[in-house]
């Protein structure tokens, strides 16, 4: 089958076409035709090798979010050949990442796509609901209390102010003045400017200090002194950095969800219902995922670019 990946570590460019072994699923698996894998940073790490590849060899093929139609089952499954799906993938787990024309994965790994979803869009909500789903368990706010989301105009930012708005927390959520309508369409209760203040932008709105504080972009002991003291902070990248001041530091781990299907069928249904909105920036071939990379790092991409493969 055809997978993009890499034999050896580098830029965009050296992503390649892969001819890997057909795949086949085994007891409790199933295979999906792949209709479209979504390319999200992680990707970019898997690609350059910033990352250890724990004991895999190469090639490496990146991509944590697929959707598609199921097309073989293994023994027990629960799936259906037919089943539209989506799921989500480990790069270096036991199968590969998703950037491949059939996944096979765990039966847990995969839900139904929202019935209001193309195929195609189903790609972008896998990963980063399951995340921001983790994220909010973690930071185990209640209603009323407040949180807020660095990075909101990002794909994992739109999911966490959706599931927080959602689950009943006052949202203050960050945005730049051209992203100000895309955030407000997500419905935080408050807007602060982005950037290095961040955290007195918050304190503005939150004398005290917020909650909890949802880093999705990456600001750290920039967007830290936004929380009150004992409140908690979700990190979603390795901070050698502490909050101090009695703040909970948890650490977002997707990885730990690859068997969450029961989550991922509850994100389906939240995507049913409105509450989450999957965003699309761009749908292109497989073949152009090196130029994907680079539109992808240059950064300022609102929504999710997807791969398709035919
Ligand atoms: N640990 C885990 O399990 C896990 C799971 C999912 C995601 N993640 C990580 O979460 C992060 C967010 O993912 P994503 O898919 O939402 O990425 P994304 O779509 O690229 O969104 C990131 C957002 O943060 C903004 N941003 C970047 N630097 C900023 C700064 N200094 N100040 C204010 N805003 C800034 C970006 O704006 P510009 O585009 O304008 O730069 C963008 O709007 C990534 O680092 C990803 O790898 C971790």
């Amino acid at each position: 089958m055809k997978a993009i990946g890499v034999t050896e570590f580098g830029g965009p460019d050296a992503l390649t076409v892969i001819e890997l072994p057909e795949p086949h699923p085994g007891p409790g698996e199933a295979r999906i035709k792949v209709a479209a894998a979504a390319v999200n940073p992680t990707d970019t790490v898997v690609r350059s090798g910033a990352r250890g590849t724990g004991d895999r060899q190469p090639p490496y093929i990146p991509g944590m979010d697929a959707a598609g139609v199921i097309d073989e089952v293994g023994e027990g499954s629960k799936w259906q050949v037919g089943d539209e799906v989506m799921a989500i993938a480990l790069p270096y787990g036991e199968h590969q990442g998703a950037y491949v024309e059939y996944l096979v994965g765990d039966d847990a790994s995969m839900a139904r796509i929202p019935a209001n979803t193309d195929i195609i869009t189903a790609a972008a909500l896998p990963m980063n609901a399951l995340t921001a789903t983790q994220i909010l368990e973690k930071l185990g706010l209640r209603p009323g209390q407040t949180l807020a989301v660095t990075g909101a105009a990002g794909t994992l930012g739109n999911y966490l102010v959706q599931l927080a708005k959602h689950a009943g927390l006052v949202v203050i959520a960050d945005a730049a003045d051209k992203d100000r309508q895309l955030v407000e369409s997500l419905g935080p209760d408050h807007i602060v400017p982005r950037g290095d203040d961040v955290a007195s932008h918050i304190r503005r709105i939150a004398p005290d200090g917020v909650d909890g504080l949802a880093d999705a972009a990456l600001q750290r002991d920039q967007a830290a002194p936004a929380i009150r003291e004992d409140g908690a902070m979700a990190i979603v990248r390795a901070w050698d950095g502490r909050p101090g001041r009695g703040i909970d530091l948890h650490q977002a781990g997707v990885f730990d969800e690859y068997r969450s299907g029961e989550k991922l069928d509850r994100i389906r249904a939240l995507a049913e219902d409105g509450v989450l909105t999957p965003r699309v920036a761009a749908t292109l071939p497989s073949g152009q995922a090196p130029g994907a990379h680079r539109r992808l790092e240059a950064g300022g991409v609102r929504g999710r670019i997807l791969l398709t493969f035919p």
